[in-house]
């Protein structure tokens, strides 16, 4: 099959690499030439593990090409549309405009059979507008137009896009329905669920399982909140809750709060749409407010660590991307908490494995640094649980420091390993006993001289 990808972006360029890999002819149209270029010299302009590889095989064995132009989309038998949908500035509704751009530059240059699949998250009704502006721009053609949203988490994209847990396809037309199936074929052989809907059911599916992923997370904080409070891990409740079928242990790690470039931004644009048609979200209203809250809360935690007050105090962020194995910024909970760091009068040393150069433009005051940002810290911060967190040469971490305090908002140690090595270590949902594990706030060392910073920082 030829498959024509517009925007290659994180989901285009994945959902373009994968096609091309189960055997198709894949062209990704992207309007910023530079990334084009860049493609074509085979460099990935964002952090996604497999992504390089995936890309370079497939470009070397003649099926996956990049072009700025969508001139040779006359001969695609499906045309995918993965552009960005961002928060309208304003009201929050999904900035649509790139999507109806798109379409009103391919309308002229499709084939009258070509069927045009939505990848971006749409709000319900968008397919039918598509429709309408295909109608109007090809009153030729047989254009039909599916709904095929993606569950991609980033960091695992490549891995969700090959074994997903179901392809949801929105079309009632036979034909359209036929082409999605080839077009997912591998998949099909493979036994994944291929749920057939129509078109609006599908755009509707895409949001609300958005918006229970990020119910579920903010359950869990919210229990985390009250766990800190009455003396239970959460993590343990969490655990107790998961085995349960019916719940599912996924999503319940309590943490900083939702961010990425999909819960937040389609949770509002939901509720913006139930406003709009006159229904009532309760719940997904009051998980982007808690959400939102639990956010502002996270500086709260550093001063409490640091007993008081945090001006002149030096702090170091570890992790900065809203997850691990990404390099993506978008709503990145690191981004109120180091900016509310920064109005509290601290200084702040940030250290990312992949996001340093996406982070500047959020956070331009951050001082960026390798694994050395602990250096003459006040509180180290873990804000992302990378791997590389997870086993910090605690001791070395000791002596770079100038107070051995951590806040981990991830909850990758354990309070008793980090009583052990003598740091002041607070977490997020276990109770206060634990999250202090010394009471007084730990004596200032000098800073280390240089010679020992740099023999330490060489030996982390
Ligand atoms: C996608 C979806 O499209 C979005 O709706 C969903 O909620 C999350 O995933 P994403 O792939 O993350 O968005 O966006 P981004 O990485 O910004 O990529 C979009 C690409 O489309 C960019 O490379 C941009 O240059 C390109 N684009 C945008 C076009 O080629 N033409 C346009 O008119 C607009
Ligand atoms: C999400 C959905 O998971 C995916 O199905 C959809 O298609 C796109 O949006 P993504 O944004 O890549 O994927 O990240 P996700 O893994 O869902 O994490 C979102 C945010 O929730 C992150 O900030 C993450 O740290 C946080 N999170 C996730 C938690 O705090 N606790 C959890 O248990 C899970």
């Amino acid at each position: 099959m030829r498959v024509t990808m517009i925007g290659a972006g994180y989901v285009g360029l994945v959902s373009g690499a994968c096609f091309a890999d189960f055997g198709h002819h894949v062209t990704c149209v992207d309007k910023d030439a530079g990334r084009i270029a860049a493609l074509r010299r085979g460099e990935i302009p964002i952090f996604e593990p497999g992504l390089v590889d995936l890309v370079a095989t497939n470009i070397q064995q003649g099926r996956l090409e990049f072009s700025v132009e969508a001139s040779g989309i006359g001969d695609a038998d499906a045309v995918f549309i993965a552009v960005d949908t961002p928060s309208r500035r304003g009201d929050g509704h999904a900035d649509l405009s790139y999507i109806y751009g798109a379409v009103r530059e391919i309308a002229p240059l499709l084939s009258p059979t070509a069927i045009v699949i939505t990848k971006s998250t749409v709000p319900v009704g968008t397919g039918d507008e598509i429709e309408r502006i295909l109608r109007e721009e090809r009153p030729d053609a047989e254009t039909q137009v599916v709904s095929n949203p993606e569950f991609l988490r980033e960091g695992a994209a490549i891995y969700d896009f090959k074994h997903p847990d179901r392809i949801v396809i929105g079309s009632d037309d036979e034909r359209a329905r036929a082409v999605l199936a080839e077009v997912y074929r591998p998949l099909y052989l493979n036994a994944a669920p291929i749920l057939y809907v129509n078109r609006r059911t599908a755009e509707v599916i895409k949001y609300a399982a958005n918006a229970f992923l990020a119910t579920k997370i903010t359950f869990i904080n919210e229990i985390d909140d009250l766990c800190e409070c009455v003396g239970p891990d959460v993590q343990d409740v969490a655990r107790g809750m998961g085995f349960d079928n019916c719940i599912g242990a996924k999503f319940l790690h309590a943490g900083p709060g939702f961010g990425g470039s999909c819960l937040p931004k389609d949770t509002t644009a939901l509720l913006k749409t139930a406003h709009d048609h006159g229904a009532q979200l309760r719940i997904v209203e009051t998980v982007a407010a808690v959400n939102e809250q639990r956010k502002r809360a996270m500086p709260r935690k550093v001063v409490a660590a640091l007993v008081g007050s945090i001006r002149g105090k030096t702090v170091a962020v570890l992790g900065l991307s809203f997850k691990p194995n990404t390099d993506d910024m978008r709503d990145s909970p690191s981004i109120p908490l180091i900016t509310a760091l920064h109005d509290l009068g601290a200084t702040v040393r940030g250290y990312d494995p992949a996001a340093m150069e996406q982070a500047k433009p959020y956070l331009p005051d951050v001082i960026y640094c390798g694994y050395e940002a602990a250096e003459g810290a006040d509180a180290v911060v873990i804000a992302t649980e990378w791997e590389q967190f997870r086993a910090l040469d605690l001791d070395r971490l000791r002596c770079l420091m100038v107070r051995p305090v951590i806040v981990d908002l991830r909850n990758i140690y354990r309070a008793d390993e980090m009583k052990r090595a003598n740091f002041r270590y607070l977490t997020v949902g276990r109770p206060a006993a634990e999250r202090y594990a010394e009471t007084a706030m730990p004596r200032r060392r000098k800073t280390p001289n240089a010679k020992t910073i740099a023999a330490l920082a060489e030996a982390l």
